[in-house]
């Protein structure tokens, strides 16, 4: 680790030029360039790592869509231009608020495990696990829920014809994009593994070859497949040439998904976890994602400690964040699975629970995950969620979370049909102890049963004040989400941060096992680092993570957003 390299955040150096701490640091200048944030717009904003999506978006509101027809066309996108997560392969979460009545939604999109699942899949013959087999190929697949997802917040908030918002990917599929130095670049880190498939190949790298910056990318087979899906709706995905193209893909390459897991795939419209936080009200996903429940009991350990008295790269609140993150991911690993199989323990966010396991978090050292079997390290990072945030002028916010779980999922594309597969399974707890793609470990609660939804940290959140809209807001990450979203939330409420700041801020991570504070490269000073491991912290740097999609909106009823600068994405609106 090399522990002499400088902070980015534009606020620490703020605060150190400020206050006179340093006044020639070398290599200082890192800074957050490429923070992509807004001017106030008066109808509607989007913020997302594609500045084509988001200008898709821009380009709904104009025409006088809200909120939700633009979230569509956003998603659909995305599919089209940032194939690393972007999907119809896939599943994901959104948090909604419709303006009309202020009713705040969560929507269930998430991939299930096909029918003919079973608990030991991914284990040989002696228990041991398999490698690659949850992560790579048509095994890892579960059952994609996206374009469902989409259909069903089109139906039941879009205003603009479906045929309308679905056909602006499509047609960007059929003529072609423009290949950002972010997807070229994407593309050729992952050539090897996106070239084992000979569908994915030609599809992605044509001729074998990785496009280059500024050429045209036409996915033909894709646009087929979102023409089909724009004049029929989400039944021409689970039902006819789409569906049958997943199950013959499926029958080619060893998967499991039938046509009955396809027809029988359901959307689930859910309660979101609610709490509150310095007066916020913060509206966040619930199971089968552990987002919500998690973020919860990490900002509700730590309310009554006065944070404001330090800066986000103090030791003192990395200790306390990290101590709350232990406690709470400790939970995760237990409590949390789909509802529909396991029975979640109603107290975990009851203040009598948090108030007792409050009393764990150590004033002046590091506490002990007290290992029972030694959690290993991210095996990859693995870094291609998408996330985008939405609002406008109604009052309607939407927040969706969107993912093939690794970065271009399986790897595999369905033949014809012209799109990649999820390794969502990989979610699940494939054996108990055994750690996932992002070092989670799980047991019985999230282990792998028919039909069964895989537990998730994806957090696609909202935030109100006094019953009015304040903040769109989430990222990907795996497990990094949850705490990568948390600390936007107190940097926003106990720090008082531009959204600039928020979205460049260094981030932090533990996650109970294993038992390692993960601190961005080139994000904290040496003397910030050793303080941590003077409290007892074992510290490793890992590269930047995160792509947070944020939206602010005044009292006055005027939005803007900030795109992190960590990707290439941008935010839209007027
Ligand atoms: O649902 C989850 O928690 C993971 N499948 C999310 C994966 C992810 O965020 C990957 N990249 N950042």
């Amino acid at each position: 680790m090399d522990l002499l390299k400088p902070v980015s955040s534009r606020f620490i150096r703020h605060v150190l030029l400020l206050t006179c701490v340093l006044t020639v640091v070398i290599g200082l200048s890192i800074g957050c360039d490429g923070v992509k944030i807004s001017h106030f717009h008066e109808n509607g904003v989007v913020a997302s790592v594609s500045p084509i999506a988001s200008q898709v978006g821009e380009q709904i509101f104009r025409q006088g869509g809200n909120a939700f027809d633009a979230a569509v066309g956003v998603g659909f996108a995305l599919a089209v231009v940032h194939p690393q997560a972007g999907n119809l392969g896939g599943g994901g979460f959104a948090l909604a608020r419709d303006g009309g009545n202020g009713h705040i939604i969560a929507l269930d999109f998430r991939e299930k495990a096909p029918l003919a699942s079973t608990e030991d899949m991914y284990l040989d013959n002696g228990g041991g696990v398999v490698e690659d087999l949850s992560s790579l190929g048509a095994l890892s697949a579960g059952v994609p829920g996206t374009v469902a997802g989409l259909h069903a917040l089109w139906k039941e908030y879009g205003t603009l014809p479906w045929e309308d918002l679905v056909t602006i990917a499509a047609k960007m599929a059929d003529t072609g994009f423009i290949v950002d130095e972010y997807l070229a670049g994407s593309l050729a880190d992952y050539q090897d593994q996106l070239s084992v498939f000979p569908e994915t190949e030609s599809l992605l790298l044509p001729g074998g070859k990785v496009p280059g910056v500024g050429e045209q990318l036409i996915l033909s087979d894709l646009a087929a497949t979102l023409y089909l899906i724009a004049a029929e709706g989400s039944e021409a995905f689970y039902n006819g040439f789409i569906a049958d193209s997943i199950v013959a893909c499926m029958a080619e390459h060893g998967g499991l998904i039938t046509a009955e897991d396809l027809q029988q795939y359901q959307v689930m419209w859910r309660q979101p976890v609610h709490f509150e936080f310095d007066s916020l009200d913060i509206y966040s996903m619930c199971p089968p994602s552990s987002g919500g429940i998690v973020m919860g009991q990490i900002l509700k350990l730590l309310e009554p400690y006065d944070l404001s008295r330090y800066f986000p790269d103090s030791p003192e609140y990395m200790h306390l964040f990290c101590e709350a993150s232990r406690l709470a991911y400790a939970d995760r690993s237990i409590h949390l699975g789909d509802p529909a199989y396991y029975s979640i323990p109603g107290r975990l966010l009851s203040p009598e629970y948090i108030d007792e396991r409050r009393k764990l978090i150590p004033v002046d050292h590091a506490g002990s995950s007290d290992a029972i079997e030694a959690g290993s390290p991210l095996k990859y990072e693995s870094d291609e969620t998408t996330h985008f945030s939405v609002c406008d002028k109604h009052g309607n916010m939407v927040s969706v979370t969107t993912t093939l779980n690794a970065t271009y999922g399986s790897k595999l594309v369905v033949s014809g049909a012209g799109f990649l597969l999820n390794n969502e399974m990989d979610d699940f707890s494939i054996r108990p102890g055994h750690p996932n793609l992002y070092g989670l470990i799980g047991g019985e609660a999230n282990k792998i049963e028919p039909g069964k939804r895989m537990l998730s940290s994806m957090s696609p959140t909202l935030v109100l004040k006094d019953d009015k809209p304040l903040l769109v807001l989430g990222s990907p990450g795996g497990s990094r989400i949850i705490t990568t979203v948390a600390q936007a939330i107190v940097g926003f409420s106990r720090f008082g941060l531009s959204l600039e700041e928020i979205v460049s801020q260094p981030r932090f991570h533990h996650q109970w096992l294993p038992d390692v504070v993960y601190l961005e490269e080139e994000g904290f000073f040496v003397d910030k680092i050793q303080a941590l491991i003077k409290y007892g912290y074992h510290v490793q740097e890992r590269s930047k993570y995160g792509d947070l999609q944020l939206i602010h909106i005044t009292a006055e009823g005027l939005m803007h957003g900030a795109s992190d600068p960590r990707r290439g994405g941008a935010v839209a609106g007027y």
